[in-house]
């Protein structure tokens, strides 16, 4: 009999099902999937008779892979106990095969319906509920999918027009970002998943898509009445999203990072996402085709710059060498080709073409070795119309306009700034900043965002992962900058510390317009 399965936050059952992790031996896997997966399971949330298998080349064998896995949960996951780890540890199997090899997927075959059958949750057909996870280098994918699909492991098909479609397996397949490295790979890569997956089985992970208060914005603009009346261009005079680290490049420069880049790893990913999060047209419920056509819609809003606009709207840069002996310059990384002008930051200006956003910009910045780790999307609002202050003080002509600033990392909460009068004689004003702190407040305990994503795909929820057209229209928002030779010609080399080339400050038409804490700021609290 099928184990009762228990229920997730939002009533929805997660189904028992064996989730297959390619590229088990990796990086991502040891960090963050694994870790992700045991706090999932600490919380109750994965199905009784839930297995994972690990699958790479590398032999191993299933004690040695639960040793290697246990380490890296001890020193990732949010919370660890012994006891939780050894149950979890029974879930975990380990699995030798070259994914790429076509004949390989028979011996996975029998492997899953064998895991499933000890396991009591195979369903019509000899087999059980299967979630793909693609962990392995991108060049892979297209490989891996299609010997899934050749290898028989896919029946969604039938699911569709079976009598009982709840006792017949479903297979979903997880995508790790990048999603192509440019728009016709983008597309191939789609129609590679598209002739083996449904759409609707298809997860393109963003990890930015479970932060907590990337949700939030969705909570906060629609969940409230007050935000949406002044969400518009007669309110907000432009809008910065910014996703800074202080840290390099390092030991990832020659696997991934020289060939991608800030504009390519980020911009084009994680902060078109927070954008349309922050823009998009109220959808009419919370659940996933609603969301997805809104951000497809907004997307196909933003205006693609021609070759000629392009340079006018993008810096690039990269960091310069460090004061201390062991601070290298980005083009001393091992593995880095000086050839390439590599960003290891990117800011660029989009603008939306629609009613709402018409003329309003949306700067979007992204690098390394910055002044402040930070994750922040900045509103700002539009001076009042007239500035009937002045006649107390010249100076109070200037007062800055509020500002709304949302931050996702490593504070999760609002700030919005208002002006206020100092208390005393005469007429002297100041701003002060109305903050929420959502961890004060509310409590709860941050959590790796991969997990709920993870049980998102077990439970069918879609609502936060990618649909191809936005992947395809991320990267044709992005290849007019990322493809331009003059933007990468033109690549600044920036002070390590600092916010980036000066020359990012362009792109508002003026200087210090960027919302850019000085160098060792530390953030406590939301401001
Ligand atoms: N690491 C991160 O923080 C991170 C963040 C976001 C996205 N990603 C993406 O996630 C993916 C994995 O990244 P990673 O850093 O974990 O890479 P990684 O450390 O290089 O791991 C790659 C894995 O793939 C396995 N592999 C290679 N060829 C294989 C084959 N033919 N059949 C089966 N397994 C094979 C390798 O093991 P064997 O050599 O034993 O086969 C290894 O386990 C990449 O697409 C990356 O872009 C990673």
């Amino acid at each position: 009999m099928t184990p009762k399965a228990p229920a997730s936050s939002n009533g929805n059952p997660s189904d028992p099902c064996v989730i297959v992790i390619f590229g088990a031996s990796g990086d991502l896997t040891a960090r963050k999937l694994i870790p992700a997966l045991y706090e999932q399971d600490r919380q109750q949330r994965l199905a009784p008779g839930t297995s994972i298998v690990g699958v790479a080349r590398t032999e191993m064998s299933d004690d040695t892979f639960r040793e290697k896995m246990h380490a890296s949960a001890k020193e990732h996951a949010a919370a660890f106990d012994q006891a939780g780890w050894d149950r979890f540890a029974n879930r975990l199997f380990y699995h030798a095969a070259d994914a790429a090899a076509a004949e390989s997927m028979e011996g996975l075959s029998a492997k899953i319906a064998e895991l499933g059958g000890n396991a009591g949750i195979l369903r019509q057909g000899g087999m059980p509920n299967i979630l793909f996870y693609l962990s392995v280098s991108p060049d892979l994918y297209e490989p891996i999918i299609e010997n899934i699909g050749a290898g028989g492991l896919v029946s969604e098909g039938h699911r569709w027009c079976s009598l009982n479609a709840e006792a017949t397996p479903w297979q979903r397949i997880i995508v790790e970002k990048p999603f192509g490295n440019d728009l016709a790979s983008a597309v191939s890569l789609n129609r590679a998943l598209g002739r083996v997956f449904e759409e609707e089985e298809t997860y393109r992970i963003d990890h930015y898509l479970g932060k907590e208060l990337v949700q939030n914005i969705a909570v906060m603009r629609f969940a409230n009445t007050i935000f949406e009346p002044i969400w518009n261009r007669d309110v907000v005079e432009h809008v910065q999203v910014t996703a800074a680290e202080t840290v390099g490049v390092g030991s990832r420069a020659a696997n991934f990072y020289d060939r991608a880049g800030a504009l390519r790893d980020m911009v084009q990913s994680h902060l078109l996402q927070v954008m349309c999060m922050v823009a998009m047209e109220p959808p009419s419920v919370f659940d996933a085709d609603a969301i997805m056509r809104e951000k497809i819609k907004l997307l196909g809003s933003c205006v693609v710059a021609s070759d000629a606009e392009a340079p006018s709207a993008c810096v690039m840069g990269r960091y310069g060498r460090g004061k201390g002996p062991q601070d290298r310059a980005y083009i001393e990384e091992d593995g880095v080709d000086p050839k390439r002008n590599t960003d290891t930051y990117a800011a660029v200006r989009l603008e939306i073409d629609n009613w709402r956003w018409s003329g309003v910009p949306f700067y979007l910045r992204s690098g390394k070795k910055l002044a402040v780790k930070q994750t922040e999307i900045v509103v700002q609002f539009r001076r009042p119309p007239v500035q009937i202050f002045k006649m107390f003080d010249g100076s109070l002509a200037d007062r800055p306009a509020n500002r709304l600033i949302i931050n996702i990392a490593p504070r999760e909460g609002i700030s919005l700034r208002l002006e206020g009068k100092v208390p005393g004689m005469g007429m002297k004003l100041d701003y002060a900043d109305l903050q929420l702190d959502y961890l004060d407040r509310f409590g709860g305990e941050q959590v790796e965002a991969y997990g709920p994503l993870i049980v998102d795909a077990i439970r069918g929820d879609r609502t936060l992962y990618k649909h191809k057209e936005e992947v395809e229209l991320g990267w044709k928002i992005c290849e007019p900058f990322i493809k331009n030779p003059l933007i990468r010609s033109s690549i600044h080399t920036y002070e390590p510390g600092s916010w980036g080339p000066d020359a990012a400050e362009r792109l508002f038409g003026g200087v210090g317009r960027w919302h850019s804490p000085p160098p060792g700021f530390v953030r406590k609290t939301v401001g």
